[in-house]
């Protein structure tokens, strides 16, 4: 098959995936009647003529190139008919953006998006449970992985960072993406489960998370996840066993008095507003939906930084000199939390690669009751309810009038002078959503990616081989296509405290 039958493909394959979803959203809908009848515009709709005309541009230039031209044409909201049936409102924009972020979830949320994730995490969490009980799981998260809970993770991320590249000979040409992989993996299983899992159990327990993961995100789990299918079967059966394994670890912490300073720790010891103490299939399920966010995340921003910054040798040369430049000030007591969060130009490098290749492209949300917004020209607008409503972060991240030259790859737009990403306010920098569902583990996520950089940028001469890699839309997460081949030498410097 060619490329322009596989994109085609692809493009029927979205189309029928975006229609099911909207209909699987629409579903959930709280059918709520707006005593305040609809006075304002509706947003101009996008006909199924007008988006057959931008299948060209779709097949050039791909998916983020074709919301924006429909963001050009019809301003920051419009409304997708899709087949007629389903009707998604786009909102592009930090001006538009206020109620999607911050609205009550009786108002605006999830749907049943998220549907697929319970038998993935199980009933005692997230989707399985009430929105109130829901609610307070999430302040688990938040308290768990808060910035200042960071600094006991960082001597463990450092250990299993220098125990990995100490592994790699003096030369050689790895596929970057799949050594982050493996890394990442190491470093969860450290910092997220705790030492029982990563010293006795690691293989078994990443074979099972990969299984439930595989299996739970197919199209099908996804749309149907209930369905007696080969797949959900295997995802159900890696779940209970690997709910007994952790179930396991975490009984036989509580019984032994035994307290770690990992992320299951913290969990365990988390209590709901009325004192009552996290279950251990809480605690399982809340640990599993954790690694489940972190994951592809994570790997996918490390990849797109190493093309990013190995492609850009000024920027690179930069966050060199900082690494010098830092290792020197920290030279008699090692890099410690407070290093790493002075590693100001690797943070704004990794932010940009991820303005520019955010992991999530597209945020969703169901309307369970009208709103209005208001557009940076003045225009103000109904959503109605019931619609579905749609935030492309890969458009956002791009805009113009807050982004100078949105198709560059420049970290200096974050520093000081610019602050580009303050420009339209707090919604204007997206990759990390905001307002109620904000990523709970922005500060840790940094700062594993800032670890393992900095040991790299410290010790080793990279170059990219590859060529800059394409977005591979076709998966759940778009992630880099192809590997990403690295040619590596160890620099020579040795660094006795680190
Ligand atoms: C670069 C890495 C990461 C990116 C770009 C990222 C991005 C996001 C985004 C966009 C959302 C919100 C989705 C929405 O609004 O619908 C989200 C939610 C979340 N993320 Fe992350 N994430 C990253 C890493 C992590 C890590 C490492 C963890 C945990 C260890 C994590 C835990 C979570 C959780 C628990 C939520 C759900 C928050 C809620 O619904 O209240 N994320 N993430």
């Amino acid at each position: 098959m060619d490329f322009t039958s596989l994109t085609m493909l692809w493009w029927a394959i979205a189309l029928l995936f975006i229609t099911v979803l909207a209909t699987k959203i629409s579903r959930a809908s709280i059918t709520n009647i707006d005593p305040q009848c609809t006075t304002g515009q509706r947003p101009p709709v996008v006909h199924e003529a007008a988006l057959l005309k931008l299948v060209p541009t779709l097949l050039k230039k791909g998916l983020p190139a074709m919301i924006n031209d429909l963001y050009v044409k019809y301003g920051s909201v419009f409304t997708v008919s899709c087949l007629g049936v389903t009707k998604v409102t786009l909102l592009i924009g930090p001006e538009v953006m206020a109620h999607f972020f911050q609205g009550l979830e009786s108002e605006i949320s999830h749907g049943n998006l998220f549907e697929f994730t319970v038998p993935m995490f199980g009933e005692a969490v997230g989707y399985g449970r009430d929105t109130a009980t829901r609610t307070e799981q999430m302040s688990f998260h938040i308290e768990a992985l808060r910035p200042s809970r960071l600094r006991s993770h960082v001597y463990p991320m450092l250990q299993e960072v220098e125990g990995y590249f100490a592994k790699w000979g003096e030369e050689g040409i790895v596929d970057i993406k799949l050594e982050f992989e493996k890394l990442l993996m190491l470093i969860s299983s450290r910092c997220l489960l705790g030492k029982e899992v990563r010293e006795n159990m690691f293989d078994e327990v990443f074979r099972l998370f990969h299984e439930i993961e595989d299996n739970g995100v197919t199209l099908i789990s996804f749309l149907f996840p209930y369905l007696p299918t080969s797949a959900n079967r295997q995802r159900d059966r890696a779940r209970i066993r690997l709910t007994q394994i952790l179930s396991d670890v975490v009984e036989c912490r509580k019984s032994s008095g035994t307290v770690e300073e990992d992320t299951l720790q913290k969990l365990i010891d988390s209590k709901y507003k009325d004192g009552r103490p996290t279950t251990v299939a809480e605690v399982v399920g809340l640990i599993i939906g954790l690694l489940f966010a972190g994951k592809h995340t994570s790997s996918h921003t490390s990849t797109w930084t190493a093309a990013c910054l190995l492609s850009h040798p000024t920027f690179l040369r930069a966050a060199i000199e900082e690494q010098q430049q830092i290792n020197n000030k920290y030279k008699d007591k090692g890099l410690d939390y407070n290093a790493f969060i002075e590693m100001d130009t690797l943070h704004c490098c990794i932010k940009e690669a991820l303005r520019k290749h955010p992991p999530t492209p597209m945020l969703v949300r169901m309307a369970h009751r009208r709103f209005t917004v208001k557009t940076i020209e003045g225009k103000q607008y109904d959503i109605p309810q019931d619609h579905i409503v749609a935030s492309p972060t890969i458009v956002n991240n791009n805009i113009p009038y807050i982004y100078k030259d949105p198709e560059v790859y420049d970290p200096c737009r974050f520093g000081p002078e610019r602050r580009e990403d303050k420009i339209g306010g707090k919604f204007s920098y997206t990759s990390f959503s905001g307002g109620r569902h904000v990523c709970t583990g922005e500060a840790y996520a940094y700062m594993q990616l800032k670890v393992i950089w900095s040991h790299l940028l410290r010790n080793f001469e990279l170059e990219l081989i590859s060529p800059f890699p394409k977005t591979d839309w076709s998966k759940f997460l778009p992630e880099p296509q192809g590997k990403l081949l690295v040619r590596y030498k160890r620099n020579g410097v040795v660094h006795p405290l680190n």
